[in-house]
């Protein structure tokens, strides 16, 4: 199936209720803010059909865990609605948040806690896994993925 889907960024508020509704549905909609939302730096794409907002996915300039490096990028709340999932949204949004990175003065390493479901989809992508599986209490197996940014001199 064929999608128009028009791909463009929002702000963090944008987010939520797909974030609680595919990710978080054990949890409020406040809980579905993460810490660096609003941060200038940080940037959201959303995916909308017609007047329907039917994927989501974040950029966060935050260092890996244990880490003090901030010339890091994380993506955070990939999101895509059950009925649209297969037919490349989550694809482009995730590509639309390589670039955005990619595109920084300073680009370095992106990174993502990715559950293990999906791990596959992000390593589509060039993420590659480091260390063991960890799980989330709540949410279940997760991955750190890494994927270095091209042109960063690495
Ligand atoms: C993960 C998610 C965002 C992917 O979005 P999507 O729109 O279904 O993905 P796409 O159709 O754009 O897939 C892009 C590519 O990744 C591949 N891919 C997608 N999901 C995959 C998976 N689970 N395992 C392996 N490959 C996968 C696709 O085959 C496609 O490859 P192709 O271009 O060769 O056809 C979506 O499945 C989702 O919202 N899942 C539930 C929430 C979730 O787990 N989010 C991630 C939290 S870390």
């Amino acid at each position: 199936m064929q999608l128009t889907v028009d791909y463009r960024a929002i702000n963090a508020r944008e987010t939520y209720a797909l974030r609680h509704q595919i990710l978080r549905p054990h949890q409020t909609l406040a809980d579905c803010a993460y810490p660096l939302d609003d941060e200038a730096t940080s940037y959201h794409v959303g995916a909308w059909l017609e007047q329907d907002l039917i994927g989501v996915g974040s950029l966060l300039q935050e260092a890996q865990d244990g880490t003090t490096d901030t010339n890091s990028w994380r993506i955070r709340g990939m999101a895509v609605s059950d009925t649209a999932r297969g037919l490349g949204v989550g694809g482009h949004i995730l590509q639309a948040l390589i670039d955005y990175a990619s595109r920084q003065e300073k680009p370095g390493t992106i990174w993502c806690n990715g559950r293990t479901t999906v791990q596959g989809f992000y390593e589509h992508f060039g993420f590659v896994q480091h260390g063991p599986i960890f799980n989330l209490p709540a949410i279940g197996p997760h991955v750190l993925l890494i994927k270095t940014i091209p042109g960063n001199g690495i």
